[in-house]
């Protein structure tokens, strides 16, 4: 049985750019497979967060998840801090990755900036730890958005490497499942720059949570450029925002880039943005709402997210385990 295994950072609140690069895939790919999905609460701790919004903004993500349609009935749904063979393997990842690979990423060098001295070390092993996700599970399938590429190869370095360095054929290779229109949602401030949790302007994204009000300004306000929508996908290339809001169209209605061209072409940008308001509010709002009435009973949020640590934890205990005694550790 092929393992998927896939992880949101639980800081801030999901998006539209979470949702139909990554999570729309977690849920098409639940069917029979017993997929394992965690809220990466130690990943959120490689940049400050605030105690008491990491364990609300936990609990709010995972009845997002379940609002989006993940079924603790099919998948396991559970945050990372509560299987502790996470930790336990990413110790051992970071002394199998080099550290000439992680000074390569481009998400740390973006995170980091020009102030590298004094962002955590936490933040610098990040992806060791995302690869220690992956393998303890000894997962090959990962639904990620195309800005998580660059991990998931590392960890195949990872991978690869402990098998060379211990001689055995332990670790799988990792095929990354980015979904090819919608792996990189921009922000709506700016084509350039990837729609962001993180973005300090709230103006930049839509989230999951959004009520019809909120999307419709945020839409109206979204850049774009004077021209019309064209009549072929070419003619987009140099209009990151126009292309950006044709493609949040396309992929909620679920029609291709050139059937909503053929259609729509000819037709000016605050037209465009009503009818993509109106679909957002028609797939967005009952996610935010569906979301509220999960998040009103956390005891019982809680209940799934433990219920699914112990199903997460029987998988990765012994493969966790195996490792330690391949690298010569006492048995625990
Ligand atoms: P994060 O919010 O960084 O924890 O991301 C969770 C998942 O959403 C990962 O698979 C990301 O690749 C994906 N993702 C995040 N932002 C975007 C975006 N703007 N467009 C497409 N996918 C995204
Ligand atoms: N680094 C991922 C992100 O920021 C989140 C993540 C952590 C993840 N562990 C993972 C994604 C394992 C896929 C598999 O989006």
């Amino acid at each position: 049985m092929t393992r998927i295994f896939s992880g949101i950072q639980p800081t801030g609140v999901a998006h539209i750019g979470n949702y139909l690069g990554a999570i729309r895939n977690w849920v098409a790919m639940q069917d029979g497979n017993e997929p394992v999905y965690c809220l990466v609460d130690l990943h959120a701790l490689t940049v400050w967060v605030n105690p008491v919004e990491l364990r609300d903004q936990t609990r709010l993500n995972a009845a997002l998840l379940l609002a989006c349609g993940i079924d603790p009935r099919h998948s396991i749904l559970f945050h990372q801090s509560a299987v502790h063979a996470h930790v336990r393997l990413a110790w051992i990842f970071n002394c199998v990755a080099r550290f000439g690979w992680l000074s390569r990423m481009t998400q740390f060098k973006d995170k980091a900036g020009k102030d590298r001295e004094n962002v955590s070390t936490g933040l610098f092993v990040y992806p060791n730890l995302m690869a220690a996700d992956i393998l303890a599970y000894h997962a090959t399938e990962v639904p990620v958005g195309e800005d998580q590429r660059q991990h998931i190869e590392l960890a195949n370095d990872i991978s690869l490497k402990f098998n060379h360095d211990y001689g055995v054929d332990f670790f799988p290779q990792i095929f990354p499942r980015v979904a090819k229109s919608t792996a990189r949602i921009m922000s709506l401030r700016d084509g350039a720059r990837k729609m962001s949790k993180s973005d300090l302007s709230d103006q930049s994204r839509i989230n999951l949570t959004d009520d019809a009000d909120t999307i419709a300004q945020k839409i109206r306000r979204a850049k774009t450029d004077s021209e019309p929508i064209p009549d072929c996908a070419g003619s987009l290339d140099n209009r990151p925002e126009a292309r950006n809001l044709i493609g949040i169209y396309a992929a909620l209605s679920g029609v291709s880039t050139d059937d909503v061209l053929r259609e729509h072409s000819g037709k000016g940008f605050s037209a465009f943005k009503e009818i993509l308001t109106d679909i957002l509010v028609d797939r967005i709002v009952p996610i935010g709402d569906a979301a509220k009435r999960y998040a009103a009973d956390p005891i019982e949020i809680d209940r799934i997210l433990h219920a699914g640590a112990g199903r997460a934890a029987t998988i990765a205990e012994p493969i966790v385990s195996e490792a330690e005694r391949i690298v010569g550790l006492l048995s625990s």
